[in-house]
């Protein structure tokens, strides 16, 4: 993964994961984007944030209630400025055809609501990813998905994500599941964490970072990846 990840697509300027958070990223100079992955009733990967729908688009209830015909007649952009109105949820496919049209690398992640669902999303991902060559780091907040990738599609490289705590436990579960990478809170890398996760043998990944100096300070310590909803502000700030 690069310096810069455009979390979400470029998320401060588009609404995101859609299709034009993408394009904007990519417009802006970002070479890989994170996006969110989570199932429709019907089993289809599609690329939304949160469980529920009143957020970021104009329909209502779980996502998970709602088919992929349904998800695909909403409005994802609306909501975020008049301007990217028809913008809508994209399939997982989507995402993949439009990131190599775009040449940018993808860190997907695997949303779900119980370790249970979580498995089932890894399922449902795995085949759609496997047919695509794009470059690909996929994580999770479930150990239980990256534990079902390991198996059913070994060759994907899997990313363990963290919240603010990074011990030997999660250092562990990282190995454990043959991480590559290790994607913790901005606040959680203190200089003994991020030399911690390298010695590891895991490439430190920071989310979400918008701020230059911030940014700066991070890459000082040895973090190697930011993820961020302002690729533009923090590629201008990137090492060379
Ligand atoms: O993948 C990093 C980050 O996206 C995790 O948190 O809530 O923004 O998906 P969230
Ligand atoms: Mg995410």
């Amino acid at each position: 993964m690069p310096a810069v990840v455009a979390h979400r697509g470029a998320s401060a300027a588009a609404p995101e994961n859609t299709l034009a958070a993408l394009r904007l990223a990519a417009a802006m100079g970002a070479r890989w984007a994170e996006c969110d992955v989570r199932l429709s009733a019907d089993g289809v990967a599609v690329v939304l944030h949160d469980a529920t729908l009143e957020r970021t688009t104009d329909g209502r209830g779980p996502v998970a209630a709602r088919t992929a015909a349904e998800l695909a007649a909403l409005d994802a952009g609306g909501w975020f400025d008049a301007a990217f109105a028809g913008e809508r949820v994209p399939t997982l496919a989507a995402v993949t055809a439009e990131a190599s049209r775009l040449g940018l690398g993808l860190n997907l992640e695997i949303k779900a609501e119980s370790a249970a669902a979580a498995g089932a999303t890894a399922d449902a991902v795995a085949p759609v990813l496997a047919a695509w060559s794009g470059a690909l780091v996929v994580s999770s907040f479930h150990a239980t998905a990256l534990a079902a990738l390991r198996e059913t599609a070994p060759a994907l490289r899997r990313g363990m994500l963290c919240r603010r705590r990074v011990g030997t436990a999660e250092l562990a579960i990282a190995h454990a599941l043959a991480a590559v990478s290790l994607h913790a809170d901005r606040r959680a890398f203190a200089a003994a964490t991020t030399a911690r996760i390298a010695a590891a043998g895991l490439w430190p990944v920071a989310y979400t970072v918008n701020d230059a100096a911030e940014a700066a300070r991070l890459w000082r310590a040895g973090v190697a990846t930011l993820i961020t909803d302002t690729p533009d502000r923090l590629l201008a700030a990137a090492p060379p």
